[in-house]
């Protein structure tokens, strides 16, 4: 199997750096890819509430502008490697640096990406006690995508899908021994939106970590591509793969969310409820009751 052909890539970790191994995989081969890179926090001690993210291997604490020209790199080339019509689900959150607010629109909106939803996780803690702003609570995901014969917009979500908002609620994850992994549910929900019940196509992880993403491409019934800095994560990720089966519970109760079966379409012809919100006799009298 040669490098030029995606099959060389399936169901693998690559160790090393994501930029570097990006460039070697060949264009327009990959179906949906969902990553969470390193956020460049800084590493000093944040207090006795607040993790502090270390990273084995790799530093999270570049001057800002280098951060931002690098995560513009990776994003490119995975731009190069995604299937015209795919999608890129990117994970980060906003930040500050000496009180100047960072936001990821200021890198994304450089790159070649589409940017097609900006998605609120609301983590659902309060872990900032520290009172310079109002508790930070959420992160951002976004849905890039790259398009095809020149249509921004791209196909239609698939009604099973209706019951889901652009506000993702998942409490963090708290079993897993990795600095920062995020919860399963999160990459089995941007795969499954995207892709449904079809099986065998290919999904990357360019920060893979403890392998989350891979674990859900697996229970999905997808081919991986994993790429990991860091040899001991890389462990991880391979324990989790070998013993998928473990993790079945948290991917049925995300698939359970996932069940509208008519169009918004249908359900507004027949009269069926289509989320708009239609306040009821009492709750009209209550709204109003202080005027
Ligand atoms: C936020 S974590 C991803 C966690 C993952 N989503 C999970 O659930 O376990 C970012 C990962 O990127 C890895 N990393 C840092 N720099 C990297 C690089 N240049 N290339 C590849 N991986 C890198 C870190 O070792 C870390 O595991």
């Amino acid at each position: 199997m040669r490098k030029s052909e995606i099959t060389y890539w399936l169901n693998k970790i690559i160790e090393g750096d994501c930029l570097a191994t990006l460039k070697e995989i060949p264009s327009d081969s990959v179906d949906v890819g969902v990553t969470s890179p390193p956020y460049n926090k800084g590493e000093n001690k944040k207090g006795w509430l607040v993790k502090n993210v270390k990273y084995v291997n790799s530093s999270d604490k570049l001057p800002e502008d280098v951060y931002q020209q690098n995560q513009i790199q990776v994003l490119n080339e995975l731009y190069r490697i995604i299937k015209p019509g795919g999608s890129f689900f990117y994970n980060h959150k906003i930040r500050w640096e000496k009180g100047t607010l960072l936001h990821p629109m200021d890198w994304l909106r450089k790159t070649q990406w589409t940017i097609r939803q900006e998605i609120i996780w609301d983590r659902m803690i309060a872990a900032n006690i520290r009172g310079w702003r109002f508790w930070q609570v959420d992160e951002r995901i976004y849905w890039l995508y790259k398009p095809i014969n020149n249509n921004l917009i791209g196909e239609e979500l698939d009604a099973s899908h209706a019951l889901l908002t652009s506000i993702w609620r998942f409490s963090p994850e708290r079993e897993n021994p990795h600095p920062a992994p995020f919860p399963l549910s999160l990459p089995i929900r941007c795969i499954y939106s995207i892709l449904g019940e079809q099986k065998d196509k290919v999904i990357i992880d360019p920060y893979c970590g403890s392998g989350t993403t891979l674990v859900a491409a697996k229970l999905l019934g997808h081919n991986y591509i994993g790429i990991e800095i860091a040899e001991p994560y890389i462990q991880m990720a391979t324990e989790r793969l070998k013993n998928v089966i473990n993790e079945k519970n948290i991917f049925q109760q995300e698939i359970q969310k996932h069940i509208v079966t008519k169009t918004f379409k249908d359900r507004k012809k027949n009269g069926e409820y289509t989320g708009k919100f239609k306040p009821s006799s009492n709750t009209t009298l209550s709204l109003f009751d202080d005027v």
